[in-house]
């Protein structure tokens, strides 16, 4: 069956991609709360505010000032990069942008050289995946410039990734382009092609490189087997024909952003698993309602064709057993990846942590969907500095907790434990496992806030604060704005601060703000915030992953922009948090056209930036200077760099300042 580009052609404008949006529940939201309470109240404070200020000080003198403020005050010192369009990437004068890893590129002293003509699972097993997402550094014996890359590979693009499988076709007098089924081969190169890379690294010289025979170089895949542990394993619900045990899990999937714990391990955040499942569940099945929630099955791959794992049809319990987070001891290339079904299972973006005042280590958790919800989870046991393996097991026991965030600027942290508040048998829980298994319908009941697609989430060790990046909803209505997602048809993303109490990040309760709204701020109908010091070259929209750098500094990238959304690829943009400067943003790096930008991190000694370029080149006929759909051969002869046997690849890029030193000081 051919597949409509619709399906196939996974872009970075993730408004296709990552589902729609489906939490059922009449949950009333913030803004129709305010709408009833406060409206007339609010609308006066807002005019009242605004004539206050007319009366006093002019427009202008007030743009001069902030400026001044903005400019003095930032945190950030290098020189503006100007935001544009091209097939090249691009970073800020007196820096260099290296590519360090490409998808294909031989990880191990017997890997085959690529060759995208030749691909197989064999050889994409040996080398570097597609579309790298997470970015994290494991220091080798705490040094800053030799450790192990640890590196997501979140999904596949088999359009930019296999020859000859596009027809161009004419549809309604267009030109429209057409894929091919996957081949088995080719779907096993896909699932050879996710999951993540572990590789060490070594500067020398000032520039990084590869060490190809590193002794814990390492390949995760869709195949990798893996363990479940916590208190979902073992049950029912994640048993299947092949696993009757209900423990033991081939493979991981679409693994987004991600982490590395205090102890040392790497943990993968499994997202859009909607996508992989294809079939149908059995009629009256029990998992219907959980998987309508998930939007499962998707069945955008074609892997259910060739595998039976990915066919509810015939294995109507594996989903159950993916939407979780997957850690990985990477000082053994032989571990065990264990998934860790205590911290729920959702659309998981990311799993950043930092260690609380008492020990307890604590995760910030998003599930990206339209409306769907901000997580965290607070182990029940405490961090052990002295002895790393006594940390191993920390993930199988803690609380799930999820936010509420209030119109008074006060978010609650719920816990999602079985048999407190509606968690209970007669809403159909029998326990933790069912409460785990079924994370967002537990959460829908306990009436969390409904987010605009919560993506990272980022703890600050400097300042004490969270930063969490909702990248857009389109789909909000006006009457379902509130505080916390303030605009409805939110097309660019705001960034929210939170400050827990007594700023211990294991507490239940603590204070939120809007730090930005993001978009054009020169267009008054967009309402984004930034500060007036904000050049136009510095705005950006669809905040993503971030980083916070060992100077508590806040870095943002993107995905979705480009030219209908916002006239400017995506990329890298450093945010200032504090002071008079804070909501001036600047961009530092930008990708080629296509592509979406993920990483980013920043090494111990924040010499160096790793980004990640995912997809580029993808989504072609937006792009009025092409103004074709983007697939495998053509890519060459649009890019002229690019050896004619090849598409552009994803790659792992590391930015370092000219002459050695920190960046952007
Ligand atoms: Fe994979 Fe939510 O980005
Ligand atoms: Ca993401
Ligand atoms: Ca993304």
């Amino acid at each position: 069956m051919t597949q409509s580009p619709e399906t196939r052609f996974r872009t970075s404008q993730l408004e296709e991609n990552d589902g729609p949006s489906v939490n059922p529940t009449d949950n009333r939201t913030m803004g129709e709360i305010i709408a009833a309470r406060f409206s007339r109240r609010g609308f006066l404070k807002g005019s009242l505010a605004v004539s206050a200020i007319a009366a006093t000080v002019s427009p202008l003198a007030l743009v001069a000032a902030d400026e001044a403020r903005a400019t003095e005050g930032s945190a950030f010192k290098f020189d503006e990069l100007e935001a544009g369009i091209d097939d090249k990437h691009h970073v800020a004068p007196g820096y260099d942008a290296d590519v360090l890893l490409r998808w294909g590129d031989p990880l191990f002293a017997d890997s085959p050289e690529f060759d995208p003509v030749k691909q197989s699972a064999e050889a994409q097993a040996r080398q570097f995946g597609y579309n790298n997402d997470y970015v994290g550094y494991i220091p080798i014996d705490g040094s800053a410039e030799h450790g192990l890359l640890v590196v997501n590979h979140e999904y596949t693009n088999p359009h930019l990734m296999f020859p000859g499988i596009v027809k161009i076709v004419e549809k309604d007098g267009k030109k429209a382009a057409e894929l091919a089924p996957l081949s088995k081969k080719q779907v096993d190169v896909e699932m050879a092609a996710h999951g993540g890379t572990i590789v060490e690294i070594r500067k020398e010289g000032g520039k990084w490189q590869v060490v190809r025979d590193g002794k814990l170089n390492r390949r995760i895949m869709s195949t990798t087997e893996m363990a479940l542990s916590g208190p979902v394993a073992g049950h029912d619900r994640v048993k299947t024909n092949a696993d009757p045990s209900g423990t033991k899990v081939i493979g991981t999937l679409n693994n987004c952003a991600g982490g590395v714990t205090p102890w040392g391990t790497y943990v993968m955040a499994e997202e859009n698993i909607h996508g992989y499942f294809s079939g149908e569940l059995p009629e009256g099945h029990k998992e219907a309602a959980n998987y309508k929630r998930l939007g499962i099955p998707e069945g955008a791959y074609e892997w259910g064709a060739h595998y039976d794992r990915f066919d509810l049809a015939k294995e109507p319990n594996e989903p159950n057993r993916f939407g979780w987070i997957v850690e990985v001891d990477v000082n053994d290339p032989n571990s065990v990846p264990r998934k860790r079904t205590a911290m729920g299972r959702f659309k998981h973006e990311g799993a950043e942590s930092i260690v609380a005042r008492d020990g307890r280590v604590v995760f910030y958790l998003g599930d990206d969907e339209r409306f769907d919800y901000v997580y965290k989870f607070v182990t029940a046991g405490k961090f052990n500095p002295n002895d790393l393996a006594a940390n191993m097991n920390l993930l199988d026991d803690g609380t799930l907790h999820v936010a509420k965030f209030a119109e008074d600027g006060s978010v609650e942290w719920m816990p999602i434990v079985f048999g407190q508040g509606p968690l209970t048998a007669e809403n159909g829980f029998a326990g933790q496992a069912d409460v785990l298994i079924e994370t967002r319908r537990a959460a829908d009941l306990l009436g969390a806030t409904k987010m605009d697609r919560p993506e990272d989430i980022q703890p600050n060790a400097g300042n004490g604060k969270v930063y969490v990046m909702l990248t857009n909803n389109s789909k909000r209505k006006s009457d379902q704005v509130d505080a916390a997602n303030p605009r409805a048809e939110n097309v660019f993303g705001h960034i929210i601060e939170i400050v827990e109490d007594g700023g211990d990040f294991a507490a239940t309760k603590g204070k939120w703000e809007v730090l930005l709204k993001c978009g054009d701020p020169s267009v008054a109908d967009v309402g984004a915030t930034f500060s007036t010091a904000t050049t136009a070259n510095g705005w950006f929209g669809m905040p993503d992953n971030c980083a916070v750098d060992s100077a508590g500094r806040l870095w943002v990238a993107t995905d979705g922009q480009g030219p209908k959304a916002t006239g400017r690829t995506d990329g890298l943009w450093a945010v200032d948090t504090e002071g008079a400067a804070r909501a001036t943003s600047k961009l530092f790096f930008r990708v080629p056209i296509g592509a979406e930008m993920c990483g980013p991190l920043f090494a111990p000694d924040d010499q160096t930036a790793f980004v990640a370029v995912q997809h580029p080149g993808d989504g072609g006929e937006d792009w009025e200077a092409f103004g074709r759909p983007s697939y495998y051969e053509d890519l060459s002869t649009r890019w002229p760099d690019f050896k004619p046997d090849m598409p552009v690849r994803p790659s792992v890029v590391a930015i370092t300042k000219q002459g050695g030193g920190k960046i952007a000081v």
